[in-house]
């Protein structure tokens, strides 16, 4: 596998939290005590912050949106394979959360047509612009809808999507019990949660560790979400596609 990716998702990486909006009050609702925060040794990719043992890795800043955006992207992931396997239908209603330029915004706004909705959740400003400016060129912005979330809340309307879809965000999100508990919310009745991940079991794959996700840490920490692991589609090069689902 080539080097160079790694070299170029590392300098992306840049910290971010000085322009992230601040948190939202700790949520009203106690977390369960396995969902623990522990503070730990920071690394250089990550924040310190450890969950199920994790270290909870940095925030891409928008400096990354042309590594997002790059023409190669489709190839070296096959992210045509990955929408494939969503199974997405028109007139659904969907979210990209941690959507960043909109690579996966327009994508699935294409297959759910103009009688479905893509809510594209994002904690930075700058990456809502630059998303909504691309969906603009793409012809696809009047199913789009923007949503600044902050870092506990996706801000989704409760009981809303059919499927919810973060692509090499979930390892990322600096609160991930908050963050999982609102989207599982979000979810219709027998809707779907949707995580991709670089694979974390896989040395093959040329990404920085606290990037990449192996399928049981991920599954661990869903063990305490109202959602049931339903399959890890093994279709792509480098990444899992786990799939929870909310019970009907
Ligand atoms: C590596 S980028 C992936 C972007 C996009 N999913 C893609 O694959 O092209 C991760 C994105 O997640 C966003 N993010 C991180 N924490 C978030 C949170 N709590 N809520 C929403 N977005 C978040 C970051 O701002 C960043 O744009």
């Amino acid at each position: 596998m080539p080097k160079a990716p790694v070299f170029r998702l590392a300098v992306l990486l840049l910290t971010v939290a000085s322009s992230l909006p601040a948190a939202t009050p700790p949520a009203a609702e106690a977390r369960p005590a396995e969902a623990l925060y522990e503070t730990g040794r920071r690394t250089r990719d990550g924040i310190g912050k450890y969950y199920f043992g994790r270290e909870i890795s940095q925030v891409m800043g928008h400096q990354g949106a042309g590594w997002l955006e790059r023409p190669e992207r489709e190839l070296e992931e096959r992210t045509d394979l990955l929408l494939d396997a969503l199974k997405l239908r028109a007139g659904d209603a969907v979210a990209d959360v941690g959507a960043g330029s909109g690579y996966f915004t327009w994508r699935m706004a294409k297959v759910v047509g103009p009688q479905g909705t893509v809510h594209a959740v994002e904690i930075q400003q700058i990456f809502l612009d630059l998303l909504m400016a691309n969906m603009q060129r793409r012809r696809v912005a009047d199913r789009v809808r923007p949503i600044l979330g902050t870092v506990q809340d996706p801000k989704l309307p409760d009981g809303s999507c059919d499927l919810i879809l973060l692509v090499d965000v979930y390892h990322e999100l600096d609160f991930p019990f908050e963050m999982a508990r609102s989207m599982v919310r979000a979810l219709k009745p027998g809707g779907r949660l949707v995580l991709v991940e670089y694979r974390g079991e896989d040395p093959e794959v040329p990404i920085k560790p606290l990037h990449k996700m192996t399928e049981a840490q991920v599954r661990r920490e869903f063990s305490i979400q109202p959602v049931r692991f339903e399959r890890n589609i093994d279709v792509l090069p480098r990444q899992h596609i786990l799939v929870f689902r909310k019970e009907p």
